[in-house]
């Protein structure tokens, strides 16, 4: 099968592309409005794409009805926001937080996340993540009805135990992250293989980052 994308609508090419593209890591996103309420929504279309400067890239959609949603208008307005990693014991809750709260109301609270201070912009991170990117937003661009947010990473917080703190390698039999398929659909990362080192491999060792 194949398709001319241009003869399909938007939710067509969504399907699609939410389907293969897979899995998605997730961002649990905290951000704070003007009067200090906590926002926390969950964001797939999202990756880390550099490292200097560090940053993180959100695309998040306007509502169907026009307007941003809470976490876009946030970081317009604040410029900071915190993305919480999500592993296997906080998956549910993290669900919970996509539905549409209203804007007084935190979702934090709601699904029974803890607030914990950050250390470099005012949106907490979820004391329940296993890892906390503290981000400033370097660049906005709007395409069509999202905005793609690309954040600086100014700050990190990991749970003890996922770091090895000599080789800063990850202990993979500490972290459990999840990863989205499409709507209420998900993957553990616990089927890790590995392929014979290549060049390429010994190349990136000899400069730090094999
Ligand atoms: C796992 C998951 C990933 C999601 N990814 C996105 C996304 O990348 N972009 C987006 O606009 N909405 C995404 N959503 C939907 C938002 O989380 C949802 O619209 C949420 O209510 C937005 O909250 P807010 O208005 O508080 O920002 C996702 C939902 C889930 C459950």
């Amino acid at each position: 099968m194949e398709w001319d994308f241009g003869t399909l609508d938007a939710a067509q090419r969504y399907k699609l592309l939410v389907g293969l593209v897979v899995p998605r890591p997730i961002a649990l996103v905290s951000t704070q409005d003007a009067a200090g309420v906590v926002n926390v929504a969950p964001f797939s279309f999202f990756n880390a794409l550099g490292d200097d400067p560090p940053i993180v890239i959100l695309s998040i959609e306007n509502r169907d009805e026009g307007p941003p949603k809470d976490s876009a208008r946030n970081i317009l307005e604040s410029r900071e926001f915190v993305v919480n990693m999500v592993d296997e014991p906080i998956a549910a809750q993290m669900h919970a937080c996509s539905e549409a709260f209203p804007p007084e109301v935190s979702e934090l609270e709601r699904v029974g996340f803890t607030a914990a201070p950050s250390r470099r912009v005012a949106p907490p991170r979820v004391a329940e993540s296993p890892a906390a990117l503290e981000c400033r937003l370097h660049t906005h661009i709007p395409i069509g009805a999202r905005h793609l947010l690309i954040g600086e990473v100014v700050w990190l917080h990991v749970r003890e135990g996922i770091v090895d703190p000599t080789t800063l390698r990850i202990v993979p039999e500490n972290y459990h992250p999840v990863g989205r398929f499409y709507a209420n659909r998900y993957c553990r990362t616990r089927d890790q293989f590995t392929i014979a080192p290549n060049e390429y491999n010994r190349r990136r060792a000899a400069v730090g980052k094999g």
